[in-house]
């Protein structure tokens, strides 16, 4: 029997409710700021969206005394129509037309119902995702199940039907990177209005700011995929191995989205191996035995300068 089937059969599901609140009340925002992102960087609308995802994330399940993700990626295509200045599409990254196959998804979906996954899915990636052949299918393979699924998009391709297609399957959340300029904030806001879409269920982010403010967003160097190494490697921990799982188009499960450029680690591949296994297999835990201890001695983490304590706190306590 699996552990996901002793799982099921044990009905062992224990939340950390006291603790969540705690650290909730106890993390300030300023308590994960690294040393260099300061208020400057740091926009309202980036502030915003990490107290809409905090609860979610952070709140913890455990499966016979193993805390799951809560947090899962989807990178559902190998497309981009733009070539963003902060992004590794911005060089020689490839454009490509690969795409997630609906078999593989109807898999996930069908395993996070059996583990009781109760966080979010969220499709974002190495590229964008309204270029996704058989996206509001994919969509609903989620919706159908009742798990809670977001898009992170640049909103070049969203007209109303597509709008309204998502939603009508599923998705819970669309956010979308402005990049062109304060004029987008109208335009988006009528477009979703039109919809008949409560603001609730669409976040708008303000991308549009030079390097100066780091373009709007909590830049980081995907693991070198941006070019250069730095010139010594970070000391702080990271929690993303803690509570979040990324899935690459193909099925392979990499070591966390800020590797999704270079894909230097390969934990497993979701097509041969269910998404527990994986999660709890020697070579993720080899990763978070020394990332809690802000150790990023090892590829990648070796080269990465991404905050990794925004969340998770409470998901790396109960490992
Ligand atoms: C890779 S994009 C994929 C989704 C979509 N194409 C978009 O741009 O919104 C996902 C998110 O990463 C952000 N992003 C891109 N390059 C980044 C970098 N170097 N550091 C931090 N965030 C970055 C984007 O602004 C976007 O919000
Ligand atoms: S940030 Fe998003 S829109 Fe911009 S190039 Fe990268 S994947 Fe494309
Ligand atoms: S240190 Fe960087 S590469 Fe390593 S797990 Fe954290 S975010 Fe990923």
């Amino acid at each position: 029997m699996n552990n996901i089937q002793q799982r099921k059969k044990s009905n062992t599901f224990v939340t950390y409710e006291n603790q969540y609140f705690y650290n909730i009340n106890r993390r300030q925002t300023s308590s994960w700021l690294p040393k260099d992102f300061t208020e400057r960087t740091l926009t309202k609308a980036i502030k915003k969206n990490i107290d809409r995802k905090r609860p979610s994330i952070d709140e913890v399940t455990l499966i016979n005394g193993v805390p799951l993700f809560s947090w899962i990626e989807l990178n559902v295509n190998e497309l981009c129509n733009r070539r963003c200045i902060f992004c590794p599409r911005s060089g020689d990254y490839p454009n490509q037309n690969l795409h997630m196959d609906l078999e593989l998804v109807d898999s996930i979906a069908s395993q996070l119902v059996e583990v009781g996954f109760d966080g979010t899915i969220n499709i974002s990636g190495t590229g964008e995702a309204l270029l996704t052949k058989q996206l509001v299918d994919l969509v609903k393979k989620f919706g159908d199940r009742e798990l809670g699924i977001e898009i992170v998009t640049n909103g070049d391709k969203l007209t109303s039907s597509l709008i309204k297609n998502l939603y009508c399957s599923g998705l819970t959340q669309l956010v979308v990177s402005m990049y062109e300029g304060q004029e987008q904030i109208e335009y988006f806001n009528n477009l979703f209005t039109e919809c008949g879409i409560d603001k609730k269920l669409y976040t708008l982010r303000d991308r549009w700011y030079d390097e100066d403010k780091d373009y709007g967003l909590l830049y980081t160097n995907r693991t070198g995929a941006l070019g250069g190494e730095l010139p010594d490697s970070e000391k702080r921990a990271c929690y993303y191995p803690y509570y979040a799982i990324y899935i690459d188009w193909n099925g392979d499960i990499l070591l966390c989205c800020q590797d999704s450029y270079n894909r230097t680690i390969i934990l497993g591949n979701a097509y041969t191996k269910s998404l527990w296994d994986i999660w709890t297999s020697q070579k993720y835990f080899e990763y978070r035995k020394i990332l809690k201890d802000g150790n990023r001695c090892k590829a990648p983490c070796s080269n990465c300068n991404a905050n990794g304590m925004v969340f998770g706190a409470n998901h790396a306590e109960s490992w």
